[in-house]
Protein backbone atom coordinates (compact mmCIF):
# COMPACT_ATOMS: atom_id res chain seq x y z
CA UNK A 1 0.00 0.00 0.00
CA UNK A 2 1.11 3.35 -0.75
CA UNK A 3 0.84 6.26 1.14
CA UNK A 4 0.45 10.32 0.69
CA UNK A 5 0.59 12.79 3.41
CA UNK A 6 -1.34 15.99 3.97
CA UNK A 7 -0.66 19.34 6.15
CA UNK A 8 -2.49 22.14 6.70
CA UNK A 9 -0.26 25.22 8.80
CA UNK A 10 -3.50 26.80 9.90
CA UNK A 11 -3.60 29.90 12.40
CA UNK A 12 -4.65 28.28 15.36
CA UNK A 13 -3.07 24.86 14.65
CA UNK A 14 -1.21 22.96 12.34
CA UNK A 15 -3.27 19.55 11.03
CA UNK A 16 -1.25 16.69 9.75
CA UNK A 17 -3.11 13.69 8.19
CA UNK A 18 -1.87 10.46 6.64
CA UNK A 19 -4.16 8.88 3.94
CA UNK A 20 -4.08 5.43 1.98
CA UNK A 21 -3.85 5.72 -1.77
CA UNK A 22 -7.36 5.32 -1.93
CA UNK A 23 -7.43 8.98 -0.24
CA UNK A 24 -8.86 6.87 3.01
CA UNK A 25 -7.54 8.97 6.29
CA UNK A 26 -5.46 6.24 8.54
CA UNK A 27 -3.95 8.73 11.20
CA UNK A 28 -3.62 12.08 11.85
CA UNK A 29 -2.37 14.63 14.64
CA UNK A 30 -2.32 18.21 15.44
CA UNK A 31 -0.42 21.20 17.41
CA UNK A 32 -1.82 24.47 18.25
CA UNK A 33 0.47 27.82 19.10
CA UNK A 34 -0.54 31.46 19.75
CA UNK A 35 -0.99 34.91 17.51
CA UNK A 36 0.49 37.37 18.94
CA UNK A 37 -1.31 40.92 18.66
CA UNK A 38 1.32 43.47 19.58
CA UNK A 39 -0.55 46.48 18.45
CA UNK A 40 -4.42 46.56 18.47
CA UNK A 41 -5.15 45.63 14.36
CA UNK A 42 -2.04 43.66 14.48
CA UNK A 43 -1.32 39.67 13.69
CA UNK A 44 1.82 38.16 13.91
CA UNK A 45 3.25 34.47 14.61
CA UNK A 46 6.47 32.70 14.74
CA UNK A 47 7.45 30.71 11.49
CA UNK A 48 9.57 28.28 14.16
CA UNK A 49 5.80 27.66 15.43
CA UNK A 50 4.48 26.12 12.05
CA UNK A 51 7.56 24.81 11.52
CA UNK A 52 8.14 22.79 15.28
CA UNK A 53 4.39 21.90 15.11
CA UNK A 54 4.89 20.26 11.00
CA UNK A 55 7.85 18.44 12.30
CA UNK A 56 6.24 16.89 15.55
CA UNK A 57 2.30 16.02 13.88
CA UNK A 58 4.93 14.24 11.29
CA UNK A 59 6.87 12.12 13.73
CA UNK A 60 3.67 11.31 15.59
CA UNK A 61 1.30 10.41 12.86
CA UNK A 62 4.43 8.06 11.77
CA UNK A 63 4.73 6.59 15.32
CA UNK A 64 1.05 5.72 15.55
CA UNK A 65 0.80 4.06 11.74
CA UNK A 66 3.40 2.07 12.54
CA UNK A 67 3.91 1.98 8.26
CA UNK A 68 7.18 2.32 6.77
CA UNK A 69 8.05 5.73 5.79
CA UNK A 70 9.65 4.43 2.33
CA UNK A 71 6.00 3.71 1.52
CA UNK A 72 4.98 7.79 2.09
CA UNK A 73 5.06 8.40 -1.76
CA UNK A 74 4.37 12.34 -1.76
CA UNK A 75 3.72 15.26 0.88
CA UNK A 76 1.61 18.44 -0.03
CA UNK A 77 1.54 21.44 1.90
CA UNK A 78 -1.47 23.83 2.47
CA UNK A 79 -2.15 26.81 4.76
CA UNK A 80 -2.84 30.28 6.00
CA UNK A 81 -2.38 32.74 2.96
CA UNK A 82 -0.69 36.26 2.79
CA UNK A 83 1.75 35.98 5.86
CA UNK A 84 5.55 37.15 5.22
CA UNK A 85 8.21 35.26 6.07
CA UNK A 86 11.54 37.09 5.82
CA UNK A 87 14.67 35.11 5.52
CA UNK A 88 18.37 36.86 5.75
CA UNK A 89 21.50 35.15 4.29
CA UNK A 90 22.05 32.31 6.46
CA UNK A 91 18.20 31.73 6.27
CA UNK A 92 17.73 32.80 9.58
CA UNK A 93 13.90 34.31 10.57
CA UNK A 94 14.54 38.04 10.34
CA UNK A 95 10.85 39.18 12.12
CA UNK A 96 7.72 37.04 13.37
CA UNK A 97 5.89 36.73 10.15
CA UNK A 98 3.07 39.57 9.53
CA UNK A 99 -0.12 37.52 9.02
CA UNK A 100 -3.67 37.61 6.57
CA UNK A 101 -5.42 39.15 9.29
CA UNK A 102 -3.03 41.92 10.19
CA UNK A 103 -4.13 45.32 9.35
CA UNK A 104 -1.11 47.71 9.72
CA UNK A 105 -0.70 48.35 6.42
CA UNK A 106 -3.63 51.28 5.29
CA UNK A 107 -0.73 53.46 3.82
CA UNK A 108 1.50 51.36 2.50
CA UNK A 109 -1.82 49.44 0.60
CA UNK A 110 -2.03 53.86 -0.64
CA UNK A 111 1.67 52.95 -2.09
CA UNK A 112 0.98 50.16 -4.14
CA UNK A 113 -2.17 52.05 -5.68
CA UNK A 114 -0.23 55.47 -6.26
CA UNK A 115 2.58 53.19 -7.81
CA UNK A 116 1.09 51.04 -10.07
CA UNK A 117 -2.20 52.35 -10.73
CA UNK A 118 -5.78 51.58 -9.34
CA UNK A 119 -6.99 50.36 -12.95
CA UNK A 120 -3.96 48.39 -14.08
CA UNK A 121 -3.56 46.70 -10.29
CA UNK A 122 -6.45 45.15 -10.57
CA UNK A 123 -5.70 43.56 -14.62
CA UNK A 124 -2.41 42.23 -13.43
CA UNK A 125 -3.37 40.98 -9.68
CA UNK A 126 -6.95 40.91 -9.78
CA UNK A 127 -7.64 42.80 -6.65
CA UNK A 128 -7.16 46.07 -5.54
CA UNK A 129 -4.35 46.82 -3.29
CA UNK A 130 -5.26 45.03 0.63
CA UNK A 131 -3.80 45.06 3.64
CA UNK A 132 -4.80 41.73 4.09
CA UNK A 133 -1.90 40.69 1.05
CA UNK A 134 1.26 40.05 1.27
CA UNK A 135 3.11 43.47 -0.81
CA UNK A 136 1.71 45.53 1.35
CA UNK A 137 3.31 44.02 4.63
CA UNK A 138 6.69 43.74 2.13
CA UNK A 139 6.41 47.76 1.87
CA UNK A 140 5.58 48.16 5.37
CA UNK A 141 8.91 46.62 6.74
CA UNK A 142 10.93 48.49 3.99
CA UNK A 143 8.97 51.70 4.98
CA UNK A 144 9.40 51.09 9.23
CA UNK A 145 12.09 48.68 9.71
CA UNK A 146 14.74 49.01 7.07
CA UNK A 147 17.79 47.24 9.14
CA UNK A 148 15.12 44.31 8.45
CA UNK A 149 14.70 44.73 4.62
CA UNK A 150 18.23 45.60 4.00
CA UNK A 151 18.97 42.00 5.58
CA UNK A 152 16.37 40.14 4.19
CA UNK A 153 17.59 37.86 0.95
CA UNK A 154 14.67 35.41 0.60
CA UNK A 155 10.62 36.10 0.72
CA UNK A 156 8.44 33.14 1.59
CA UNK A 157 4.66 32.40 2.21
CA UNK A 158 4.20 30.25 5.69
CA UNK A 159 3.59 26.89 4.13
CA UNK A 160 6.25 27.69 1.57
CA UNK A 161 8.65 28.60 4.83
CA UNK A 162 8.10 24.97 6.18
CA UNK A 163 9.11 23.24 2.48
CA UNK A 164 12.01 25.44 2.51
CA UNK A 165 12.90 23.66 6.18
CA UNK A 166 11.93 20.51 4.61
CA UNK A 167 13.66 20.18 1.03
CA UNK A 168 15.87 23.20 1.10
CA UNK A 169 14.27 24.54 -1.73
CA UNK A 170 12.63 28.18 -2.43
CA UNK A 171 9.43 26.95 -4.27
CA UNK A 172 5.91 28.19 -4.29
CA UNK A 173 2.94 27.84 -6.48
CA UNK A 174 0.29 29.87 -8.09
CA UNK A 175 -2.75 29.59 -5.61
CA UNK A 176 -0.74 30.93 -2.47
CA UNK A 177 1.54 33.61 -4.70
CA UNK A 178 -1.80 34.71 -6.28
CA UNK A 179 -2.12 36.33 -2.65
CA UNK A 180 0.95 37.65 -2.53
CA UNK A 181 -0.40 40.76 -4.79
CA UNK A 182 3.14 40.29 -7.03
CA UNK A 183 1.55 37.55 -9.15
CA UNK A 184 0.10 38.31 -12.80
CA UNK A 185 -2.85 36.55 -12.34
CA UNK A 186 -3.69 35.72 -15.91
CA UNK A 187 0.32 34.76 -16.67
CA UNK A 188 0.59 32.68 -13.55
CA UNK A 189 4.55 34.44 -13.05
CA UNK A 190 5.36 37.14 -11.48
CA UNK A 191 4.71 40.39 -12.51
CA UNK A 192 7.86 42.15 -13.95
CA UNK A 193 5.61 45.48 -14.00
CA UNK A 194 4.71 45.33 -10.44
CA UNK A 195 8.03 44.76 -8.69
CA UNK A 196 9.47 47.48 -10.69
CA UNK A 197 6.99 49.77 -9.91
CA UNK A 198 7.28 48.93 -6.76
CA UNK A 199 11.03 48.26 -6.36
CA UNK A 200 11.03 44.63 -5.37
CA UNK A 201 13.85 42.31 -6.67
CA UNK A 202 12.44 39.32 -8.04
CA UNK A 203 15.20 37.28 -6.61
CA UNK A 204 13.98 37.61 -2.85
CA UNK A 205 11.14 35.61 -4.45
CA UNK A 206 10.46 32.11 -4.44
CA UNK A 207 10.41 29.93 -7.73
CA UNK A 208 6.11 29.24 -8.70
CA UNK A 209 5.25 26.06 -9.26
CA UNK A 210 1.51 24.65 -10.49
CA UNK A 211 0.46 23.10 -7.53
CA UNK A 212 0.51 19.22 -8.20
CA UNK A 213 4.19 19.31 -9.54
CA UNK A 214 7.22 18.12 -7.77
CA UNK A 215 9.01 21.09 -5.62
CA UNK A 216 11.66 19.04 -4.52
CA UNK A 217 12.90 15.48 -2.02
CA UNK A 218 12.70 15.49 1.55
CA UNK A 219 16.13 16.88 2.74
CA UNK A 220 18.98 14.75 4.74
CA UNK A 221 18.31 16.69 7.98
CA UNK A 222 14.34 16.51 8.06
CA UNK A 223 14.73 13.08 6.97
CA UNK A 224 16.62 12.20 9.76
CA UNK A 225 14.52 14.11 12.39
CA UNK A 226 11.23 13.03 10.95
CA UNK A 227 11.43 9.85 9.92
CA UNK A 228 10.55 10.40 6.28
CA UNK A 229 12.29 9.06 3.64
CA UNK A 230 14.36 11.15 1.15
CA UNK A 231 12.62 9.52 -1.74
CA UNK A 232 9.13 11.27 -0.36
CA UNK A 233 8.53 14.02 -3.13
CA UNK A 234 7.02 17.36 -1.96
CA UNK A 235 4.80 18.76 -4.08
CA UNK A 236 3.78 22.79 -4.48
CA UNK A 237 0.21 22.51 -2.86
CA UNK A 238 -2.05 24.72 -2.35
CA UNK A 239 -3.35 28.17 -0.44
CA UNK A 240 -6.14 26.68 2.22
CA UNK A 241 -8.84 27.97 0.03
CA UNK A 242 -7.56 26.38 -3.02
CA UNK A 243 -6.75 23.62 -0.95
CA UNK A 244 -10.34 22.91 0.60
CA UNK A 245 -11.31 23.04 -3.01
CA UNK A 246 -9.56 19.98 -4.23
CA UNK A 247 -10.56 18.05 -0.91
CA UNK A 248 -13.91 19.07 -1.77
CA UNK A 249 -14.31 18.08 -5.28
CA UNK A 250 -14.76 21.84 -6.60
CA UNK A 251 -12.48 21.35 -10.20
CA UNK A 252 -14.84 21.99 -12.73
CA UNK A 253 -16.97 24.54 -13.99
CA UNK A 254 -20.27 24.98 -12.34
CA UNK A 255 -18.56 23.95 -9.15
CA UNK A 256 -18.49 25.57 -6.21
CA UNK A 257 -18.14 25.57 -1.73
CA UNK A 258 -19.19 27.99 1.37
CA UNK A 259 -16.96 27.90 4.19
CA UNK A 260 -18.31 28.81 7.30
CA UNK A 261 -15.17 28.88 9.64
CA UNK A 262 -14.13 32.14 11.41
CA UNK A 263 -14.64 34.15 7.98
CA UNK A 264 -17.00 32.72 5.60
CA UNK A 265 -15.79 32.10 2.17
CA UNK A 266 -17.81 31.35 -0.76
CA UNK A 267 -15.43 30.37 -3.73
CA UNK A 268 -16.18 29.20 -7.18
CA UNK A 269 -13.84 26.93 -9.97
CA UNK A 270 -13.74 28.75 -13.47
CA UNK A 271 -11.72 27.70 -16.28
CA UNK A 272 -11.73 30.63 -17.86
CA UNK A 273 -10.33 33.68 -16.25
CA UNK A 274 -12.62 35.96 -14.83
CA UNK A 275 -11.94 38.99 -13.06
CA UNK A 276 -14.25 41.87 -11.23
CA UNK A 277 -13.02 45.18 -12.58
CA UNK A 278 -14.45 46.77 -8.77
CA UNK A 279 -12.20 44.14 -7.06
CA UNK A 280 -15.04 43.49 -4.58
CA UNK A 281 -14.10 39.18 -5.44
CA UNK A 282 -10.17 37.86 -5.37
CA UNK A 283 -9.70 35.79 -8.48
CA UNK A 284 -6.67 33.62 -7.83
CA UNK A 285 -4.79 30.92 -10.03
CA UNK A 286 -6.24 27.79 -8.47
CA UNK A 287 -4.62 24.24 -7.89
CA UNK A 288 -5.60 22.89 -11.23
CA UNK A 289 -3.39 23.76 -13.60
CA UNK A 290 -4.68 26.46 -15.92
CA UNK A 291 -7.48 26.73 -14.12
CA UNK A 292 -8.34 29.77 -12.14
CA UNK A 293 -11.09 30.55 -8.84
CA UNK A 294 -13.30 33.32 -7.66
CA UNK A 295 -14.03 33.88 -4.25
CA UNK A 296 -15.39 35.88 -1.90
CA UNK A 297 -14.39 36.78 1.62
CA UNK A 298 -16.74 37.97 4.43
CA UNK A 299 -14.45 38.41 7.45
CA UNK A 300 -17.01 37.35 10.79
CA UNK A 301 -19.02 34.49 10.02
CA UNK A 302 -18.12 31.71 12.94
CA UNK A 303 -16.83 34.52 14.38
CA UNK A 304 -19.89 35.93 14.89
CA UNK A 305 -21.96 33.26 16.41
CA UNK A 306 -19.08 32.47 18.20
CA UNK A 307 -18.97 36.38 20.00
CA UNK A 308 -22.56 35.64 20.65
CA UNK A 309 -22.01 32.56 22.27
CA UNK A 310 -19.00 33.77 24.36
CA UNK A 311 -21.14 37.05 25.17
CA UNK A 312 -24.38 36.95 24.94
CA UNK A 313 -25.59 33.28 25.01
CA UNK A 314 -23.29 31.92 27.60
CA UNK A 315 -25.98 30.21 28.90
CA UNK A 316 -25.63 28.30 26.13
CA UNK A 317 -21.97 27.05 26.61
CA UNK A 318 -22.78 25.93 30.51
CA UNK A 319 -25.65 23.86 29.77
CA UNK A 320 -23.94 22.15 27.11
CA UNK A 321 -20.69 21.68 29.65
CA UNK A 322 -23.37 19.78 32.48
CA UNK A 323 -25.04 18.08 29.22
CA UNK A 324 -21.06 17.00 27.76
CA UNK A 325 -22.83 18.43 24.35
CA UNK A 326 -21.20 21.00 21.68
CA UNK A 327 -22.57 24.54 22.50
CA UNK A 328 -23.54 24.95 19.03
CA UNK A 329 -25.48 21.89 19.06
CA UNK A 330 -27.71 23.45 21.27
CA UNK A 331 -27.98 26.39 19.98
CA UNK A 332 -28.70 25.09 16.53
CA UNK A 333 -31.62 23.46 18.36
CA UNK A 334 -33.11 26.83 19.92
CA UNK A 335 -32.50 28.10 15.93
CA UNK A 336 -34.78 25.51 14.48
CA UNK A 337 -37.61 26.58 16.54
CA UNK A 338 -37.19 30.06 15.54
CA UNK A 339 -39.35 31.31 12.40
CA UNK A 340 -37.56 32.19 9.24
CA UNK A 341 -36.56 35.90 9.62
CA UNK A 342 -36.52 36.29 13.09
CA UNK A 343 -39.92 38.08 13.77
CA UNK A 344 -38.42 40.75 11.95
CA UNK A 345 -34.56 40.91 13.16
CA UNK A 346 -32.07 41.77 10.89
CA UNK A 347 -28.10 41.18 11.99
CA UNK A 348 -25.45 42.66 10.19
CA UNK A 349 -21.85 40.80 10.23
CA UNK A 350 -19.29 43.63 9.96
CA UNK A 351 -17.62 43.30 14.01
CA UNK A 352 -14.06 43.06 12.01
CA UNK A 353 -14.66 45.50 9.74
CA UNK A 354 -15.83 43.92 6.12
CA UNK A 355 -13.67 42.47 2.75
CA UNK A 356 -16.33 41.74 0.37
CA UNK A 357 -18.69 43.13 -0.81
CA UNK A 358 -17.44 46.49 1.24
CA UNK A 359 -14.05 47.10 1.47
CA UNK A 360 -14.62 49.05 4.53
CA UNK A 361 -12.60 48.35 7.66
CA UNK A 362 -14.68 50.95 9.55
CA UNK A 363 -17.87 48.66 9.37
CA UNK A 364 -19.37 47.07 12.48
CA UNK A 365 -21.83 45.16 13.28
CA UNK A 366 -25.54 45.99 13.91
CA UNK A 367 -29.07 44.42 15.25
CA UNK A 368 -31.73 46.43 13.36
CA UNK A 369 -35.52 45.86 14.13
CA UNK A 370 -34.84 44.88 18.17
CA UNK A 371 -38.30 44.69 19.52
CA UNK A 372 -39.23 43.95 23.27
CA UNK A 373 -41.08 40.79 21.77
CA UNK A 374 -37.16 39.02 21.01
CA UNK A 375 -35.36 36.65 23.07
CA UNK A 376 -32.00 35.67 22.76
CA UNK A 377 -33.06 32.94 20.46
CA UNK A 378 -34.12 35.38 17.66
CA UNK A 379 -31.12 37.47 17.94
CA UNK A 380 -28.93 34.09 17.70
CA UNK A 381 -31.06 33.51 14.47
CA UNK A 382 -30.83 36.65 13.27
CA UNK A 383 -26.72 36.70 13.59
CA UNK A 384 -26.63 33.39 11.33
CA UNK A 385 -29.62 34.77 8.70
CA UNK A 386 -27.17 37.92 8.77
CA UNK A 387 -24.11 35.58 8.00
CA UNK A 388 -25.98 34.06 5.24
CA UNK A 389 -26.85 37.41 3.99
CA UNK A 390 -23.55 38.32 4.00
CA UNK A 391 -22.53 34.96 2.06
CA UNK A 392 -25.34 35.81 -0.20
CA UNK A 393 -23.44 39.14 -0.96
CA UNK A 394 -19.96 37.48 -2.14
CA UNK A 395 -22.53 34.84 -4.23
CA UNK A 396 -24.27 37.32 -6.15
CA UNK A 397 -21.09 38.84 -7.12
CA UNK A 398 -19.83 35.76 -8.34
CA UNK A 399 -23.24 35.42 -10.61
CA UNK A 400 -23.08 38.65 -11.80
CA UNK A 401 -19.73 37.57 -13.35
CA UNK A 402 -21.34 34.89 -15.00
CA UNK A 403 -19.79 32.14 -12.66
CA UNK A 404 -22.14 29.38 -13.23
CA UNK A 405 -23.23 27.47 -10.24
CA UNK A 406 -24.80 24.87 -10.34
CA UNK A 407 -23.62 22.77 -7.09
CA UNK A 408 -22.81 24.49 -3.74
CA UNK A 409 -20.99 21.89 -0.93
CA UNK A 410 -20.97 23.27 2.23
CA UNK A 411 -18.06 23.16 4.84
CA UNK A 412 -16.13 24.54 8.03
CA UNK A 413 -17.79 24.42 11.73
CA UNK A 414 -20.25 26.53 10.48
CA UNK A 415 -21.26 24.12 7.44
CA UNK A 416 -21.92 20.83 9.85
CA UNK A 417 -25.01 22.61 10.77
CA UNK A 418 -28.45 21.96 9.30
CA UNK A 419 -30.06 25.20 10.04
CA UNK A 420 -27.70 27.01 8.50
CA UNK A 421 -27.14 25.08 5.45
CA UNK A 422 -30.78 25.44 4.89
CA UNK A 423 -30.55 29.74 4.94
CA UNK A 424 -28.07 28.76 2.73
CA UNK A 425 -30.06 26.66 0.32
CA UNK A 426 -33.30 29.18 0.65
CA UNK A 427 -30.80 32.29 -0.09
CA UNK A 428 -29.16 30.83 -3.09
CA UNK A 429 -32.08 29.22 -4.52
CA UNK A 430 -29.67 25.78 -4.77
CA UNK A 431 -28.77 22.41 -3.55
CA UNK A 432 -26.25 22.32 -0.78
CA UNK A 433 -24.78 19.40 -0.24
CA UNK A 434 -21.96 18.21 2.55
CA UNK A 435 -18.92 16.17 2.03
CA UNK A 436 -18.72 12.41 3.10
CA UNK A 437 -14.87 13.11 4.51
CA UNK A 438 -14.42 16.44 6.03
CA UNK A 439 -10.45 16.38 5.87
CA UNK A 440 -10.45 19.56 3.18
CA UNK A 441 -7.49 21.29 2.76
CA UNK A 442 -4.87 18.20 4.32
CA UNK A 443 -7.25 15.67 1.69
CA UNK A 444 -6.79 18.76 -1.15
CA UNK A 445 -2.73 18.67 -1.08
CA UNK A 446 -2.47 14.66 -0.37
CA UNK A 447 -4.22 14.04 -3.69
CA UNK A 448 -2.31 16.89 -5.10
CA UNK A 449 0.83 14.81 -4.01
CA UNK A 450 -0.69 11.23 -5.29
CA UNK A 451 -0.69 13.34 -8.78
CA UNK A 452 3.57 14.64 -8.14
CA UNK A 453 4.39 11.24 -7.41
CA UNK A 454 2.37 9.87 -10.36
CA UNK A 455 -0.04 7.78 -8.07
CA UNK A 456 -2.86 9.51 -9.87
CA UNK A 457 -3.39 10.45 -13.79
CA UNK A 458 -4.48 14.36 -13.06
CA UNK A 459 -6.09 16.56 -9.96
CA UNK A 460 -9.68 16.09 -11.68
CA UNK A 461 -9.80 12.26 -12.23
CA UNK A 462 -8.77 12.20 -9.03
CA UNK A 463 -10.98 14.27 -7.10
CA UNK A 464 -13.74 12.51 -9.27
CA UNK A 465 -12.94 8.83 -7.77
CA UNK A 466 -12.31 9.86 -4.18
CA UNK A 467 -14.62 12.96 -3.33
CA UNK A 468 -17.79 11.93 -2.12
CA UNK A 469 -20.61 14.18 -0.99
CA UNK A 470 -23.26 13.50 1.95
CA UNK A 471 -26.47 14.79 2.22
CA UNK A 472 -28.30 17.60 0.55
CA UNK A 473 -30.86 20.29 1.02
CA UNK A 474 -32.60 22.19 -1.25
CA UNK A 475 -34.35 25.64 -1.02
CA UNK A 476 -37.96 25.82 0.74
CA UNK A 477 -39.84 28.15 -1.63
CA UNK A 478 -41.75 30.50 0.87
CA UNK A 479 -38.42 30.87 2.56
CA UNK A 480 -36.61 31.83 -0.35
CA UNK A 481 -39.17 34.73 -1.23
CA UNK A 482 -38.48 35.78 2.51
CA UNK A 483 -35.40 35.69 1.99
CA UNK A 484 -35.73 37.54 -1.36
CA UNK A 485 -36.87 40.57 -0.08
CA UNK A 486 -34.89 40.66 3.60
CA UNK A 487 -31.65 40.46 1.24
CA UNK A 488 -32.67 43.78 -0.24
CA UNK A 489 -33.44 45.29 2.98
CA UNK A 490 -29.86 44.00 4.25
CA UNK A 491 -28.45 45.50 1.16
CA UNK A 492 -29.85 48.92 1.99
CA UNK A 493 -28.89 49.00 5.40
CA UNK A 494 -25.62 48.96 4.99
CA UNK A 495 -26.02 51.83 2.36
CA UNK A 496 -27.76 53.55 4.76
CA UNK A 497 -25.27 53.15 7.52
CA UNK A 498 -21.78 53.72 5.24
CA UNK A 499 -21.58 57.51 6.55
CA UNK A 500 -22.49 56.66 10.13
CA UNK A 501 -19.42 53.71 10.26
CA UNK A 502 -16.83 56.45 9.82
CA UNK A 503 -18.45 59.02 12.01
CA UNK A 504 -18.47 56.59 14.66
CA UNK A 505 -14.98 55.68 13.90
CA UNK A 506 -13.93 59.32 14.41
CA UNK A 507 -15.34 59.59 17.68
C1 LIG B 1 -7.84 34.26 2.15
C2 LIG B 1 -7.61 34.56 3.59
C3 LIG B 1 -7.78 33.47 4.58
C4 LIG B 1 -6.41 33.00 5.02
C5 LIG B 1 -6.42 32.33 6.37
O1 LIG B 1 -7.70 35.37 1.34
O2 LIG B 1 -7.27 35.64 3.97
O3 LIG B 1 -8.55 32.41 4.08
O4 LIG B 1 -5.84 32.20 4.02
O5 LIG B 1 -7.08 31.19 6.44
Amino acid sequence: MKYLLGLDIGTSATKTVLFDETMQPVVSASEEYPMYQPQNGWAEQNPEDWYNASLHTIQEVIAKSKINPKDIKGVGLSGQMHGLVMLDKDNKVIRPSIIWCDQRTAKECEEITEKVGAKRLIEITANPALTGFTASKILWVRNNEPENYAKCKHILLPKDYVRFCMTGEYATEVSDASGMQLLDIPKRQWSDEILEKLDIDKSLLAKVYESPEVTGHINDEFAKLSGLSTDTVVVGGAGDNAAAAIGTGIVKDGKAFTTIGTSGVVFAHTDKLSIDPEGRVHTFCCAVPGCWHVMGVTLAAGLSLKWFRDNIADNYKAKAEELGKDPYVLMNEAVEKIPCGSDRLMYLPYLMGERTPHLNPEARGVFFGLSAIHTKENMMRAVMEGVAYSLSDCYDILKGMGVNVSEMMACGGGGKSPVWRQMLADMFNCEVKTLSSEEGPALGVAILAGVGAGIFKDVVSACDEFIKTGTSCGPIKEEHDYYEKGHALYKKLYLQLKDCYSDLAKL
